[in-house]
């Protein structure tokens, strides 16, 4: 398959055709973040059945908990919750602390590994394909990032990324057009959402990742679920 022709493709297109190919074995990789709301409303949309998928690492906000189980209730979809390694977790917080990532790259790294990557790892044992969303203009690592192309980094998974080229004003709209509901903590000036201790509210006019692990600098901000390509 050619996927570079995906890139002329629109984000509902680019939905549709996979959930075409893949049905339920595509799976969407949500945080519940605006743009993932986007993706869960246009699957639902298609008429046609899908998955969603989030990595529950332990450290999430309440408000994260709420708008899951809002979207459950609204969309009456089940989701599929992967949860860290518990022997992992345990000796990670013995050995280390509660706040090892605070510390070092390394420990930071480390703890996404063991509460992400490993368990996205095991999500997407269980897929054909993978839907996230990423978009080109949320950071200098996902500037080059494709619509569709087969993952490297998870073979023989694809992976697409419907919203590439989306603007934040664009995924404002959608929400907005279709009435959407929403991580409260967005309107507490939180743009982008991960874990709490490793996520603060931005000022205004500071980038939309700059209160994601703001100690770092901008290119070390991926936790491993999306390697620049
Ligand atoms: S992160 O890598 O910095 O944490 P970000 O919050 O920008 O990612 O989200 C980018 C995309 O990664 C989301 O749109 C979603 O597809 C996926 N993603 C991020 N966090 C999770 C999670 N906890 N569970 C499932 N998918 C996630
Ligand atoms: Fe750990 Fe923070 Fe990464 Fe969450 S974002 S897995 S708390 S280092």
């Amino acid at each position: 398959m050619n996927w570079q022709e995906f890139e002329q493709k629109s984000a509902s297109e680019i939905m549709n055709e996979a959930l075409d190919r893949f049905g339920e074995r595509a799976g969407i990789a949500s945080s519940f973040g605006l743009e993932d709301m986007v993706l869960i409303d246009l699957a639902h949309r298609s008429g046609k059945p899908f998955t969603v998928f989030t990595l529950d690492t332990g450290r999430l906000h309440e408000e994260t908990y709420e708008i899951m189980e809002k979207t459950r209730a609204r969309y009456g979809i089940p989701v599929r919750a992967y949860f860290p390694d518990a022997t992992a977790v345990e000796t990670l917080e013995r050995e280390k602390g509660l706040f090892s990532f605070r510390e070092s790259l390394e420990n930071r790294k480390e703890c996404c590994r063991i509460r992400k990557v490993e368990p996205l790892g095991r999500a997407l044992k269980e897929l054909d394909a993978w839907i996230t969303g990423v978009r080109r203009e949320q950071s200098v690592t996902r500037s080059d990032i494709q619509k569709a192309h087969e993952d490297a980094d998870h073979p023989p998974l694809i992976k697409f990324n419907p919203l590439a080229d989306w603007t934040e004003a664009q995924v404002n709209q959608y929400i907005q057009d279709h009435k959407i509901p929403v991580n409260a903590l967005h309107a507490r000036n939180y743009p982008s959402i991960g874990c709490a201790p490793c996520t603060r509210p931005i000022e205004p006019g500071e980038d939309i990742r700059a209160g994601r692990w703001w100690w770092e600098n901008p290119e070390h901000k991926e936790c491993g679920l999306h390697r620049p390509r």
